[in-house]
């Protein structure tokens, strides 16, 4: 199972994401503990989800900071002073320095609701939509300096429907957040993920789940 790695875990809103790592560490299949949750909003429902847990959840406001770096810099200081070993962004809506990056080298996560490269940014499912795409998803990935560019870690495609509105959608992709998410957590835990350029070498290798998914079925 790997040893249990602590992870600090960045929201700013709901959190669902964080209660799916809540609810597989709770479960045992999830080798890691949630040493604290950090949100730039007050209100970010993922706050009274830590707590529910007594997982410590601190507000840090970025409107107290002179800018992204000073607020970045907090976020490092806070984050060592809990022992942080892996950053997990999980719906944290701030562009985050290099600051944060350079003082968790391979070590943070995001998960964004599109297939990298396809729709980086914000509305990703909107995108998807606009664009017409029939295949979408999510993505797991290391956090680089750009926007959603870092090396992908896991994917998980879902169709997008004739019918679908972006909740639908963004309902659909979330099913898959919730279970790779932390399933790529879990791989770090182990020590299986490295980093070559672009790439993210599992090892030993985890086979895909399937050949092809194909929007419409043939
Ligand atoms: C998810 O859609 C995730 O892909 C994106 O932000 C959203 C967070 O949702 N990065 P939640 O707060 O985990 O419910």
């Amino acid at each position: 199972m790997g040893r249990r790695i602590k992870v600090g875990v960045l929201i700013s809103g709901s959190g669902s994401n964080l209660q799916s790592i809540i609810d597989r560490i709770e479960d045992g299949s999830l080798s890691a503990d949630i040493v604290c949750v950090i949100s730039n909003n007050a209100g970010a429902f993922g706050l009274e989800r830590a707590r529910k847990h007594t997982i410590p959840a601190l507000h840090m406001d970025h409107r107290q900071f002179a800018g992204r770096s000073a607020y970045d810099a907090a976020l490092v200081e806070t984050l060592q002073q809990y022992g942080v070993e892996l950053v997990i962004l999980a719906g944290f809506m701030r562009i985050i320095t290099p600051v944060l990056i350079d003082a968790f080298p391979h070590a943070i996560m995001n998960i964004h609701p599109a297939i990298l490269p396809a729709f980086p940014g914000l509305h990703a499912q909107r995108q998807a939509l606009d664009h017409g795409a029939r295949i979408s998803g999510c993505t797991v990935h290391f956090v680089d300096a750009g926007t959603d560019t870092g090396p992908i870690i896991i994917q998980a495609a879902v169709p997008v429907l004739d019918d679908d509105t972006e909740e639908s959608l963004s309902a659909r992709i979330q099913v898959e957040e919730h279970r790779v998410y932390p399933r790529a957590i879990q791989l770090y835990a182990e020590g299986r993920l490295s980093v070559e350029g672009r790439r993210v070498i599992i090892t030993p290798p985890v086979p895909a789940s399937a050949t092809s998914l194909e929007n419409p079925a043939a």
